[in-house]
């Protein structure tokens, strides 16, 4: 086959393009028909997403044309500069893990209850700090006195270091959210405990950061007594009623995911390197083009709701985002959205060796004993309530299920909104004062 010429590919990525401007959804419905089945699916889709996409784009390109090719100075200043310009101290952390990963942990320092956040799938700490002082939850945590401790898992920006193996070895990269939940939650945890002399904190996961907390707490039951609440933004177990295009993709082709990533030799999705970055600067380097391109990217995998854009921090959301994971984490995603089940990695035959069993062994959420509250929304394209309802009847210990009130509230709105602080925070601040110590 010839390779298309510069005009064909021109045409390739502007066709692209008007697919998702003109009806993100439509041209979605038409590539993806034969694998959305889930009625919530369609239900999502309302008629007013196009108008408050056009509404917000005029908003957008008013906010461009006074501030044209100015440059938000936050794109390039890492987290810790970042939390420094706001005026909080800042501390900085390296742990490492049994299994001999270097995991970098940030901390806000404060007097009040340890809070530890941790973030989801190609996500990194920079997640809670990157929407701004006021919208993003580790400085909307640290305002309220709290200790805020962020970690970071293997293979992300941060932590992209082992005392053995090199990123550039395929087993640094043989791992999923299994190992993160098994090895990196319990060497963050315990470091934090020592470093604070206390006897358990408060968890906020998002998204992974919520499945790995449900693989430790199963596996490691003796982690539950660490840990006073867990808050779940957007909880991730059961998974084959997720509604995401993207993940149901993955789902249905997780095998041919696996073997050709391995034959390609690709271990890593989108880590920061030199080119991600200089794509990121290109597109998502202003306001108006973050918001179209950028926010899109997040919107087709998570949900899409023009509300909540934080139009003045985009540029800097994307670029610290994404922050890179490997590929195994997405295979074993897929695994789950096509057995149905919460369990292990599916090794295939090797079963036997890994497990002894031909299936893998399920995780025994029944032995979380950790108060869990969890934070649920409609417009949420990874968790969807079907499968939240399976793990939550599994569950000994919920604290609390609250629904945001606001339907469209999507996946990366728990961590990017504009408005966290008035539609997420007051519920976790008040089962924080609740179980928190
Ligand atoms: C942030 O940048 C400063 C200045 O270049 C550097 O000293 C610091 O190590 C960086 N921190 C991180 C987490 O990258
Ligand atoms: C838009 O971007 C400019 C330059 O990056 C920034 O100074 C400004 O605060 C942003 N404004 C809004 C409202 O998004
Ligand atoms: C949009 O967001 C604001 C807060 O930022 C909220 O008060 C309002 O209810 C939201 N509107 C819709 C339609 O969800």
């Amino acid at each position: 086959m010839k390779m298309a010429n510069s005009k064909q590919k021109c045409f390739l990525i502007i066709s692209f393009l008007l697919c998702v401007f003109e009806h993100e959804v439509k041209c979605e419905n038409d590539i993806y028909s034969n694998l959305i089945d889930n009625p919530i699916f369609n239900k999502l889709i309302t008629e007013d997403h196009e108008s408050t996409f056009k509404s917000q784009l005029k908003q957008s390109a008013q906010i461009w044309s006074q501030s044209i090719l100015q440059q938000n100075e936050d794109i390039s200043l890492n987290i810790t500069q970042l939390i420094k310009k706001n005026n909080y101290p800042v501390e900085e952390y390296t742990v490492t893990t049994s299994d001999g990963y270097l995991l970098k942990l940030f901390r806000i320092p404060g007097n009040g209850p340890v809070v530890f956040l941790m973030h989801g799938a190609l996500c990194s700490a920079d997640d809670w700090i990157s929407p701004g002082v006021d919208s993003g939850i580790g400085f909307l945590l640290a305002a309220q006195g709290y200790d805020v401790w962020m970690g970071n898992n293997r293979g992300n920006k941060h932590s992209r270091m082992n005392t053995k193996i090199s990123p550039s070895d395929k087993s640094f990269w043989d791992y999923s959210f299994h190992e993160i939940g098994y090895y990196d939650l319990p060497a963050m945890i315990d470091f934090v405990l020592e470093k604070t002399s206390k006897s358990s904190l408060t968890y906020v996961g998002h998204s992974q950061g919520t499945s790995v907390f449900y693989v430790l707490t199963s596996l490691r039951p003796e982690y539950n007594q660490k840990v006073n609440l867990m808050l779940a933004l957007s909880s991730v177990a059961w998974m084959s009623n997720v509604v995401s295009p993207p993940i149901r993709l993955v789902g249905q082709f997780n095998k041919q995911l696996e073997s050709v990533s391995s034959a390609l030799g690709i271990n890593e999705l989108l880590g920061d390197t030199p080119t991600l970055r200089l794509i990121q600067r290109a597109f998502c380097g202003n306001n108006v083009t973050a918001f179209i391109f950028c926010q899109h990217f997040t919107a087709i995998l998570g949900g899409f709701n023009y509300n909540q854009t934080n139009h003045e921090n985009l540029p800097v959301i994307y670029n610290k985002f994404p922050a890179g994971a490997s590929v195994k984490q997405f295979v074993h995603y897929g695994q789950l959205v096509e057995s149905g089940e919460f369990r292990q990695y599916d090794y295939g035959i090797r079963n036997i060796e890994k497990y002894g069993s031909l299936a893998p062994p399920s995780y025994p959420v029944e032995k979380i004993t950790t108060p869990i509250a969890i934070l649920y929304s409609r417009g949420d394209w990874l968790a969807s309530l079907s499968d939240i309802l399976i793990f939550v009847s599994k569950l000994p210990n919920l604290a609390d299920f609250y629904v945001i009130p606001e339907d469209a509230f999507s996946h990366f709105d728990f961590i990017y909104g504009k408005d966290t602080k008035g539609v997420v925070l007051p519920r976790m601040l008040r089962m924080i004062n609740r179980y928190g110590q």
